[in-house]
């Protein structure tokens, strides 16, 4: 399939949920306001990856708390492919040192908006193209 719908409408703050898209895991995640806090305040200078990675933005978009977001007004929530960008490990969530993700395989730490903070992992993880279909529901692809 080359799109999917995922409803999210069970989905309080602080829960996730992983879909298989494209034979790949999502992550979907409904953030809380601490850890939307949290990515909000990081400078893009502290950043490995400045670059937000979203396939629904410009290549260069900058890495900030809003374009690493579904945007303004949904920006607690946050859709990603949960493939480790150094060797493509699934990372675990709500881990490592700055509570986001983290990779098992060799170490790498990516924050509360998927942003890599350190660790081998070369980018942050790669927002696909998505969009909210209704309040609800999420379509992937
Ligand atoms: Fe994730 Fe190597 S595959 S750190």
């Amino acid at each position: 399939l080359a799109s999917i719908e995922v409803n999210v409408a069970a989905l309080e703050p602080g829960m996730s949920l992983t879909v298989k898209w494209r034979g790949k895991p999502v992550f979907i995640r409904n953030r809380t306001p601490k850890e939307l806090e949290e990515a909000n305040k990081v400078e893009l200078a502290a950043l490995k990856d400045p670059v937000a990675r979203n396939a629904n933005l410009p290549a260069d978009a900058e890495a900030s708390g809003v374009d690493r977001s579904a945007g303004a007004g949904k920006e607690n929530w946050i859709v990603m492919i949960g493939s480790c960008t150094h060797l493509g490990c699934v990372p675990l969530g709500q881990s490592g040192d700055f509570g986001g993700w983290f990779c098992p395989c060799h170490g790498s730490h990516y924050d509360t908006a998927g942003r890599i903070r350190k660790g081998p992992a070369p980018q942050n993880l790669a927002i696909p193209t998505f969009a909210f279909a209704s309040d609800t529901v999420i379509r992937i692809g």
